[in-house]
């Protein structure tokens, strides 16, 4: 499932986070890829352990948690702390597959975690950079994707995708990873399309009606089958 999640960051969360990332140190963003993405990867990242990007990081999980298509689309148990990322011209990231475990360094020490979902926010508006679009492909084919600066993207992180060569100007974006409390995206997809059908529905009949009763039952009996806590 691609997942459009629009408005995570207020146009002035945007500005904000574009005002800190300019005073930013930007490294290579090969320290974070696998073995195959490093050969690859050509892009800047700020530093993973910079005051400013753990700022910004935490700005944004605040953000998803209040995210109701978020929750509903990812069913979050673990999200990665938020990564920052910049392709100037001629920069891009060939087709690849993220790594399956990933430690996420905490207070309390490293914490292992499975990848089941990747997440692209996009920092800079879509008219001042030309390429960068994330291409993921799926069953049905390519999908290029290119959103509003705020805007959002998850994917399977099982999927091959990579980022188109950037041709003028600089694409700014946080990226990160989450584990679901359901592994399989045909599950999480089900569920997703089950929650906003019973909301719409909910709208229309009310919550109290027996129709609707039933179907949050089924939607919490499915969960309960297939999540992992
Ligand atoms: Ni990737």
């Amino acid at each position: 499932m691609l997942l459009h999640v629009e408005g995570v960051l207020s146009p002035d969360q945007v500005a904000h986070c574009r005002t800190i990332l300019s005073a930013s140190d930007w490294v290579d963003g090969r320290v974070t890829a696998g073995e195959q993405s490093a050969r690859v990867k050509n892009n800047l990242q700020a530093p993973e352990d910079a005051p400013a990007a753990r700022e910004l990081g935490d700005m944004i999980l605040t953000a998803l948690g209040q995210n109701p298509a978020f929750v509903s689309g990812v069913l979050p148990l673990r999200v990665f702390p938020p990564l920052f990322n910049r392709y100037d011209e001629g920069m891009g990231f060939g087709a690849h597959v993220d790594n399956a475990i990933r430690f996420a360094k905490t207070a309390g020490g490293p914490v292992r975690f499975r990848t089941d979902v990747s997440a692209t926010l996009f920092l800079t508006d879509p008219a001042d950079y030309d390429g960068g679009e994330l291409i993921v492909e799926d069953a049905y084919g390519e999908h290029a994707i290119k959103l509003g600066a705020g805007d959002m993207i998850v994917y399977p992180a099982a999927s091959v995708h990579r980022v188109a060569p950037i041709t003028r100007g600089s694409r700014w974006a946080a990226f990160f990873w989450a584990q679901s409390m359901v592994r399989g995206d045909d599950q999480r997809s089900l569920l997703h399309d089950l929650d906003n059908a019973i909301q719409a529905m909910s709208v229309k009949v009310g919550q109290g009606d027996p129709a609707v009763v039933s179907l949050a039952g089924t939607y919490n009996n499915l969960l309960r089958m297939w999540a992992d806590v």
